[in-house]
């Protein structure tokens, strides 16, 4: 698989995430289908994009806005499948990616905070500014994307996704 993305998205962004976007376990999101036609993949760059730019509007650390925002959801496994504690997937996953993220990425506090409190009000309080703008963003693009609204926030054709053909 081969991404894409166009010279106007900023270095600045693309820098803080390359290497993430480079990873082969995580690059496995893209086979799993997040709100409706999303693949999880699609949806993560989506969160971590709009995190992005709320983080530098808003005075906040950037760049732990971006990975936190990318590794949120870093699950590569069908949500439909029973978790190994009977727990909820909504509870479950935000777990699962913390434990993912820790171990295939260097993550911090800050991070690991964010990743595991997206879900809120399902589940713990975000206890830091990131960790709010993580939250917010997964539901505003989870939202357009049920809604099947174009969520591409990097702009028409500034990302693609190109899929090996089978
Ligand atoms: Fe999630
Ligand atoms: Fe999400």
């Amino acid at each position: 698989m081969d991404i894409r993305i166009s010279e106007d998205v900023p270095e600045s962004y693309l820098a803080e995430v390359r290497h993430i976007l480079s990873n082969s376990e995580f690059l496995l999101l893209d086979k799993y289908f997040h709100h409706h036609k999303t693949s999880r993949l699609t949806h993560s760059i989506h969160v971590s994009y709009l995190s992005w730019l709320l983080a530098k509007k808003l005075g906040c650390d950037e760049k732990a806005a971006a990975r936190a925002g990318l590794l949120h959801d870093f699950c590569p496994y069908n949500f439909r499948e029973k978790t190994p504690k009977g727990e909820h997937p909504a509870f479950h996953h935000p777990k699962a990616a913390v434990e993912n993220s820790s171990r295939v990425f260097q993550i911090n506090d800050r991070e690991r905070d964010a990743i595991r409190t997206h879900m809120f009000p399902l589940g713990p309080v975000p206890r830091n500014k990131e960790a709010w703008i993580i939250t917010l963003a997964d539901k505003i693009c989870a939202a357009m994307e049920y809604c099947h609204v174009e969520t591409n926030f990097m702009g028409k054709d500034r990302m693609i996704i190109a899929r090996a053909s089978a």
